[in-house]
Formats: C-alpha cells, structure tokens, sequence
C-alpha cells in the first residue's frame, strides 16, 4: 500500500544548569530531591538531531547514537520514553474522532517499529549535557512524528524520564524543573521562567577543557550522593528554595551580579557535595580550578582611573565534568575572552561559534 514510511526530524539544544540537580527520590520516575533552573543554549549550537522513521517493514526499534547502534531494549530509559510516547498515539487512534486531521486507520504508528537516528554536534558525555538535548530531542521527534497533542510540559515529563535534564530542554530561555511532591510524577515538569529574549545580552561561553568521557556518570554519582553526603540534606532542605526563589528574581530584574554570585555558589556547593559523597567524587580538575580563580580575578578588577570595583561580570558553572561554562553579559564577553586566551593560549582553541544567544568559543586544554 502508500505511505508505508514516516518521518521526523528535530534539533534540541542542551541546556546549562545554574541551580543544579543533583539527587534522584525515585530512580525509575526519575524526580529530583529538589527543583533546577537552567538557560537553554541557542538551538543553532550545541545540539541533538534526531531523525525518526517507522515503517510497517521494520522488525526492531534501533538507535544509533552518533553512528553507532545501541540497544533500545536493554536500554530501560530509552524504552519507557518510547513506550510513554507510544502509549499517547494509541489514545489517539483508538478515539480518532477526537482529531480528525489524524489519519490514524492508515497509519497505526503506534504499532509499527522505529528506526533513530541521533547525532551530537559535540563531544557526548564530557559533562556537556549530551543526554539532555539527546532525549529532549527524542521526545520531540516522536511527539512529531505521533502527531500528538500535548503541549511542552506535558512532554517534558515524557522526557524526564530519559534524564531528569532533559525536561528543561524542551523550552528555550530560563527553564525551571518544578521537583514536585507526588510520587507519581504528575507535578515533576519543566516551564519556561523567561525566554531568552527577555534578557537577549546574555551570553554563555563553552570552554571545553576535555572532551573525555566523564569518571562517574551522574546516575551513579547522585545514588552515592544520597545515601552518603550529609551536606546534602542540608542543601536540599534549607539552601537549594531560597537560592532559586532569589535567582528567579534577579532573572526578572536583569540583576546580573545576583544571578552570577548565586549561580558560582550553586556550582561549587554541587561540586562540595560531591567531594562530600563517600567515596568521593571529583569532576573539576586543575584546568577547572584555574578557570575559576580566573573568573574571581576579572570580577574583582577595579576601574584603572577610578578606583572603583568594576563588579560581577562574569559567572562559572560546571556539570558533572570539569569543562566550564561562563555566563556573562556581551558588552563583556570581548575582555573576558582576552584573559581567558591569555592563561589558555588560542593555540589550543579547536573553534569559534555562537551560544546564548551569540558567538563563542571552545578551547580545548590538557590538564
Ligand atoms: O540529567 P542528568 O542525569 O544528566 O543529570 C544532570 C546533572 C547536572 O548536569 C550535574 C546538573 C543539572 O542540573 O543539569
């Protein structure tokens, strides 16, 4: 017959968290100990690109992620975003009165195999949220190629359970992930604070210190986390609501000197929580160290014929690897990226290209 062969195709971007999550109270739902907040970098960058085709011939769901085949199967994540996204189509075919413009008698996708293709543009796994833009991309490709009629938090959750991350990447701008309470998930979604435009100068710079796999993934990384670090409890509890409710104002307000001092204690207490883990874990390295004292060296400059402080222009964050991301504001950004390429020579600097929402650059350093 016709039409024997669907397709969709989406890019989703990663996103940078500023409040992190890091701590899972159901592993299989996966919902956070506590809420996140993140900026969403320009779509035209780092990003995932999926392609989905179904087809009646097809035998087996199969993915190749950046060429290589991985099995869905075994695979408990992949399987229950399919699964959800799957279990959301049938709804639609069985009530197809319900939409009309859905030629569902023709096409019970719901019930034939998928064939995914997904590419990063950057390195996977190097603490560069490959897995968020991986199943933000994957949900979207298949909420596409279903047709179905959920809007974007109600995908979100879908892809939350994929990895918790990748809820925020199904909005642009400044994202919150809402933890919620309920054990069944049902409150545990993303939204969109502000979009991007709301604060268009805002720029983050990627600098890759290595594109390495990362020591310990973050699932095994955040179990530990829980059942051993005591500082945790304390972040999760009294720290992690006041910051948030904080950095939300000072999103609304342009208030970069807040949203930057929240965003460096942020990423270091994560980071202090894991060195607080049993056994503990490092991410940073000496690059990552140094890259810090850095951005605290720039922030505390003075005016040369005033004298008087120039203040927080600049703000680092690390994920669950030791490459850096900075945001700062892009009258800025031009002095920050002299200093940087001063301490870490453009002779290792691999490219030049656009972020949040603008230009910028990638250095790659050994330790
Ligand atoms: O979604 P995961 O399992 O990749 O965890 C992400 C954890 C951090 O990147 C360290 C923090 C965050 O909020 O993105």
């Amino acid at each position: 017959g016709k039409n024997e062969e669907y397709e969709a195709s989406v890019t989703s971007p990663v996103n940078i968290a500023v409040i992190k999550y890091w701590g899972k109270r159901d592993s299989d739902l996966i919902l956070p100990t506590n809420s996140s907040l993140s900026c969403t970098l320009s779509q035209d960058d780092l990003h995932t690109k999926t392609t989905i085709r179904a087809s009646r011939l097809f035998e087996a769901d199969r993915l190749w992620l950046n060429g290589v085949e991985e099995q869905v199967a075994t695979s408990k994540r992949l399987s229950n975003c399919i699964a959800q996204a799957r279990a959301f189509r049938k709804e639609l075919e069985t009530n197809s009165q319900v939409v009309e413009t859905i030629a569902t008698k023709e096409r019970p996708l719901s019930e034939w195999k998928l064939h995914i293709i997904s590419e990063n543009n950057f390195p996977t796994a190097a603490g560069l949220a490959s897995s968020a833009s991986g199943y933000a991309a994957l949900v979207q490709a298949l909420a596409n190629l279903f047709e179905l009629t959920l809007d974007q938090t109600e995908l979100s959750k879908i892809s939350r359970l994929g990895s918790g991350s990748a809820c925020r990447s199904m909005f642009g701008g400044f994202v919150e992930w809402r933890g919620g309470e309920s054990p069944s998930g049902e409150d545990s979604y993303a939204y969109c604070v502000a979009p991007q435009s709301h604060w268009p100068s805002m720029h983050a710079l990627v600098l890759v210190v290595s594109d390495d796999k990362k020591g310990t993934s973050s699932t095994s990384g955040m179990s530990t986390t829980v059942n051993t670090s005591t500082l945790f409890a304390e972040r999760v509890k009294s720290i992690v609501p006041k910051r948030l409710q904080k950095i939300k104002e000072a999103i609304l307000s342009h208030d970069f000197s807040t949203f930057a001092e929240i965003t460096m204690q942020d990423s270091n207490q994560f980071h202090a929580v894991c060195m607080d883990t049993y056994p503990p874990i490092f991410y940073m390295n000496n690059t990552s160290k140094a890259i810090v004292h850095l951005v605290h060296l720039f922030n505390s400059q003075l005016h040369p014929e005033t004298n008087a402080p120039k203040g927080i222009r600049a703000a680092y964050t690390f994920d669950a690897g030791p490459n850096a991301v900075i945001y700062a504001e892009e009258q800025h950004i031009k002095e920050l990226v002299q200093l940087i390429s001063y301490f870490f020579p453009p002779a290792k600097a691999q490219s030049f290209r656009a972020y949040f929402p603008d230009a910028y650059k990638i250095f790659e350093s050994s330790d």
